[in-house]
């Protein structure tokens, strides 16, 4: 067994029907293959309609399932509205919403525009939002007793991080609307629960937050105490998990999949990682030395 292997039995989410945001490349395709292997019918939305007509052909010659494309900006609510009604449209009912579409670039804050700010905003807070509500409000309009929303967020989601920051403060609050609606919405047969993914590269995002040489100059493997960065089967297991019937009583959790990557910032003496073994006995002599005079 390996971590690069399929982790649910074959029909673990047979009968579900799932929607992945910003499902046309990235993570969210990697999550929505591995739905479609275990027999789920997904709906994935972004803004770029050819693009994801072609991930959804490609998925399902790749898993014999079903994919169906749709357009949709998840900024504007009634397009959200009017994706939920193409979904249930197609399939009859949805079980589970993937807040997965996100935007983001790296800059000192004091060279955004305030539109540039909004423009993370308006996607990964405002977004997620959108999507939340309008699924909320059928699943608890119809009654359907039985629903899930996952959400993605961020290590950086608790700690902030500098040069991104329109995208810390959005994804916060989805933290914030994760935590809230897992207590207000269980009533309702809703779980919510999110995923704060360390560095899975993508090369959308790859290139887009580390252009030119940063990807070697700050090698991301070098901050993940596991030496490593994750491979998208990983991530897509535990989303799997999450919005099967497996973690029925998980419900406003947020795992953290990093490698220990963002407590290995956090441990105040963390950075003594860089003394060399053999320098260990002479710092030890010293400090005893120190007790004893
Ligand atoms: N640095 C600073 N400002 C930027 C920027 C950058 N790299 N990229 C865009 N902006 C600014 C624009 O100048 C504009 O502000 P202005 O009107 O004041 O000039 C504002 O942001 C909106 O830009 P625009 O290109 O019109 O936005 P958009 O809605 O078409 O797309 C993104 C915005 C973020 C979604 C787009 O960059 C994108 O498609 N990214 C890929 C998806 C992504 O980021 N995924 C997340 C990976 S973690």
């Amino acid at each position: 067994m390996s971590y690069t292997d399929k982790m649910l039995r074959d029909d673990a989410l047979k009968g579900k029907v799932i929607v992945v945001t910003g499902g046309g490349s990235g993570l969210g395709k990697a999550m929505t293959k591995y739905f479609l292997e275990l027999g789920a019918q997904v709906a994935i939305t972004s803004r770029d309609l050819e693009k994801l007509k072609s991930t959804a052909q490609e998925l399902e010659t790749e898993t014999g399932g079903t994919c169906l494309p749709l357009q949709c900006d998840v900024r504007h609510y009634e397009e959200v509205e009017n994706m939920l009604q193409a979904v249930l449209k197609a399939f009859g009912k949805v079980d589970v919403l993937l807040n997965n579409a996100a935007g983001n670039f790296i800059s000192p804050t004091e060279r955004l525009s305030a539109n540039a700010f909004d423009t993370v905003i308006d996607i990964v807070l405002k977004g997620t939002k959108n999507c939340t509500l309008a699924f909320g409000k059928h699943w608890i309009d119809t009654k359907q007793t039985s629903s899930t929303v996952l959400n993605i967020v961020t290590t950086y989601a608790w700690t902030g991080s500098a040069y991104v920051v329109p995208s810390a403060t959005a994804k916060a609050g989805v933290l914030a609307m994760t935590r809230s609606l897992a207590v207000e919405w269980a009533k309702y047969g809703i779980r919510t629960n999110a995923i704060a993914p360390g560095p899975f590269p993508t090369k959308g995002a790859w290139d887009r937050l580390l252009p030119g040489d940063l990807a070697e100059k700050f090698d991301m493997a070098k901050k993940v105490p596991l030496k490593r960065v994750g491979d998208h089967q990983e991530l897509a297991n535990l989303a799997a998990y999450l919005v099967s019937d497996f973690s029925a009583y998980v419900n406003g959790e947020v795992v953290v999949i990093d490698g220990g990557e963002w407590l290995k910032g956090a441990g105040q003496f963390n950075l003594l990682e860089a003394i060399p073994e053999e320098l260990w006995d002479q710092l030890e002599m010293m400090i005893k030395a120190k007790k004893r005079s």
